[in-house]
């Protein structure tokens, strides 16, 4: 298979000026000694800066796959952009902040000291400025009690909490989550939404996210990209006051009846 062949090209392509990320013929294969398992075919999509897209499928459909070609976690054949650079250049790895599936914190550090340690990491060289940050963040998503426990020790929700936090330190152009209100209570999952659309709102920052949860998704997103077994089945923004369980049911194929299970 050919290798992604721009790897580590400084060159900044001509985009259209506002495409923020664009995704260019991947293919992702996953090899073992004696089998290759093809993830994801074929994928083209593109979005603006100031967006927010859904990325929605199936268990298996390569969601997880698609985002850490775009972070830069998985080798690919094709191209992928972020502001017209290489996805794997130092430009475009700044722009971009990731929220993974699951959770990871180094062991030694509170959740201030972590989270100071990615202010400064980010750029932040007042201390007061990082905290001040820091505390609001805790705030509104109401763990601020937690300031001084070990983010390893917390709930899965909390370090949820804990890693759109550390995302949002350092300012970036595009935020790429996964699956992050997956075990979030209601009223957080409300507050997290909220908070992500202030951000969008205020600082034109990028959201893309894929969830299970539709139907809180169809209020909060722009434009959707269903994925199914590897492949797009549908790309389009949002229309107004969309049903997106219908529409992801018809793409699917899936006929549902509420509360049977008869
Ligand atoms: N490291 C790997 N080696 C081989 N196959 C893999 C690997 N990681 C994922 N796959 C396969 O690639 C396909 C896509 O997996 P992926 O994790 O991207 O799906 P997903 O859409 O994120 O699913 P979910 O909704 O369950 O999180 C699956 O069939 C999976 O078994
Ligand atoms: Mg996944």
């Amino acid at each position: 298979m050919k290798k992604n062949t721009t790897k580590n090209t400084l060159l900044k392509e001509n985009t259209t000026e506002n495409t923020l990320l664009k995704i260019e013929n991947l293919n992702k294969q996953y090899k073992s000694l004696f089998k290759s398992f093809l993830a994801l075919k074929n994928i083209n999509c593109k979005f603006n800066q100031g967006e927010i897209w859904g990325l929605i499928g199936n268990n298996g459909a390569g969601k997880t796959t698609l985002i850490k070609s775009i972070i830069g976690g998985l080798n690919f054949e094709g191209r992928i952009t972020i502001s017209g650079y290489n996805h794997d250049t130092k430009e475009a790895k700044k722009y971009i902040s990731y929220i993974p599936e699951k959770a990871t914190f180094p062991q030694g550090y509170s959740v201030k000291k972590y989270l100071l340690e990615i202010s400064f990491l980010s750029g932040e060289n007042k201390k007061e400025e990082a905290i001040k940050k820091i505390e609001y963040y805790l705030k509104y998503l109401e763990i601020y009690e937690l300031i001084n426990k070990k983010p390893y020790k917390l709930s899965s929700g909390q370090q949820k909490k804990i890693l759109l936090i550390q995302a949002l330190l350092s300012n970036p152009k595009l935020i790429i989550m996964d699956e992050p209100v997956a075990n979030l209570d209601p009223s957080t999952r409300y507050n997290f939404f909220r908070l992500l659309k202030k951000i969008n709102k205020n600082k034109k920052t990028s959201i893309l996210i894929s969830s299970h949860i539709l139907a809180e998704l169809e209020n909060f997103i722009d434009g959707i990209i269903i994925l199914k077994n590897g492949e797009i089945v549908a790309q389009r923004k949002m229309k107004k006051a969309e049903d997106l369980v219908s529409f992801y049911n018809k793409k699917l194929n899936i006929k549902t009846k509420r509360n049977n299970y008869e």
